[in-house]
């Protein structure tokens, strides 16, 4: 099989295809050299080195002053002018920057922040199992189950009032059809535009948002970023706007297709969903860990390299860019034996779904097991008998591992 990891075709390929393809990766001696298209309109600049075993990826992870973030986490670089615009996500940004928004915004995801939105996480549940009931079983588990819970959370913890959920559930809408790569220029570029409308239109709201909670402080985050913490650091206008864009992409599809492959994982494998069912409280975490290495929601960041340095034989330049696919690593059999069985009693715990051991692991990976946690628990108790139809329509991407739709019934 002709392997190029820059090429549309590839990513159009049946998932277990690309897996196979990985393997073959993977039993290469050293990382390998992709010549990467350029893509219009995108400055895609020159190759990458692909890291595709979990050793490599872990090593970059932890090693950022010379596996740097800048001047940004994916791939291909949007243009500069996307920067002044949208302001910078701090997964683009090396520290001291990315300590001190670090520092701030982790406030969000203290245990107490997520304690306290359990009760809220509860009834979303609920509620969505309610709604699923009373449409009848034969719909769409994405739209239907998946895709509610994520944004509802978000919004939650932001604080963001009733009235304007309406207007940040349409932009969402239009700003996740816009993933990863493109079949065509002219639909590129529509998707673009319509995705950056989407996320300044949501950056002004949540400002305004902000600016209310400066003047009249309420218990909620967005009261709290925009209010010095006790070292005095707060937000700025600019950076909270930049952060609820980043959590809105960082903490909803990822969310969403967790659950939705899982659901699929559960239904394939009918012996792991018995063990499941038999002791939910005991074997819920170790299968969200196995269901996140198995998906990899998430399947590649880059990052660039900031001086010379030899990585098992390969001498790297500054200036290289290295893309670490998290997918590939954790399919790494010489650290997950017989990695492409769903297994949710291995030891899946050193798994880089949330990325590796580094500054930038995945700030929202417990408020994702809550959310997973819950649903799954909510399904399962009021709908025993649920249960995928058919294949997943996923989304053509070389970013997010996303289905667009799943057939399901209960
Ligand atoms: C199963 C669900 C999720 C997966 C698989 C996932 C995956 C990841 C990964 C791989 C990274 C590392 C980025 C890098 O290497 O540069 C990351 C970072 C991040 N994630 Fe998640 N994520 C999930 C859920 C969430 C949720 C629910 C939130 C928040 C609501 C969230 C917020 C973030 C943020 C803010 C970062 C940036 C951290 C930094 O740069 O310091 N994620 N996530």
């Amino acid at each position: 099989m002709d392997i190029d990891l820059a090429d549309l075709e590839f990513w159009r390929r049946p998932l277990k295809e690309r897996h196979e393809a990985f393997a073959r990766l993977r039993e290469l001696d050293r990382p390998v050299f992709f010549t990467e298209k350029r893509v219009p309109l995108l400055r895609s600049g020159k190759g990458f080195y692909a890291l595709v075993r979990h050793a490599d990826v872990v090593e970059a992870s932890r090693n950022p002053k010379v596996f740097s973030s800048e001047p940004a986490a994916s791939s291909p670089e949007p243009p500069g002018w996307v920067k002044h615009v949208f302001g910078e996500s701090m997964v683009n940004m090396d520290d001291p920057r990315h300590a001190r928004l670090r520092r701030i915004v982790s406030r969000a995801f203290s245990p107490k922040m997520l304690s306290n939105l359990q009760g809220d996480i509860d009834r979303a549940c609920a509620r969505i199992v309610d709604d699923v009931v009373a449409a009848g079983p034969g719909g769409d588990f994405v739209t239907q189950v998946a895709a509610r819970l994520p944004i509802h959370v978000i919004c939650d913890m932001m604080g963001v009032p009733d009235e304007l959920r309406e207007r940040v559930h349409r932009h969402v809408d239009v700003s996740t059809a816009y993933t990863g790569v493109r079949p065509s220029l002219g639909r590129t570029v529509q998707m673009a535009a319509s995705n950056m409308l989407a996320l300044l239109a949501l950056q002004r709201m949540v400002i305004d948002l902000g600016r209310q909670r400066a003047k009249e402080p309420r218990g909620d985050l967005v009261s709290a970023l925009v209010t010095a913490n006790v070292d005095g650091e707060k937000l700025t206008d600019r950076e909270l706007g930049s952060f609820f864009a980043l959590l809105l992409v960082a903490g909803n599809e990822t969310a969403r297709n967790t659950m939705a492959h899982g659901i699929k994982l559960l239904t394939d494998n009918p012996e792991q969903r018995r063990l499941l069912c038999e002791d939910f409280e005991g074997r819920i975490g170790g299968a969200i860990e196995e269901m996140v290495r198995y998906v990899s929601p998430i399947m590649q960041f880059r990052r660039t390299v900031t001086e010379d340095y030899d990585l098992r034989g390969l001498h790297l330049k500054p200036g290289d860019k290295v893309v670490l696919f998290y997918g590939s690593a954790n399919r790494d059999e010489t650290v997950f034996p017989d990695p492409d069985r769903f297994d949710i009693t291995r030891d899946a715990k050193g798994h880089v779904g949330f990325g590796g051991p580094g500054p930038h692991f995945c700030l929202g990976a417990n408020l994702a097991r809550q959310e997973i946690r819950t649903m799954f628990r909510e399904l399962f108790t009021r709908l025993p008998g649920i249960q995928t139809v058919g294949e997943p329509e996923l989304l053509l991407s070389n970013f997010d591992n996303s289905v667009r739709s799943q057939k399901f019934t209960f």
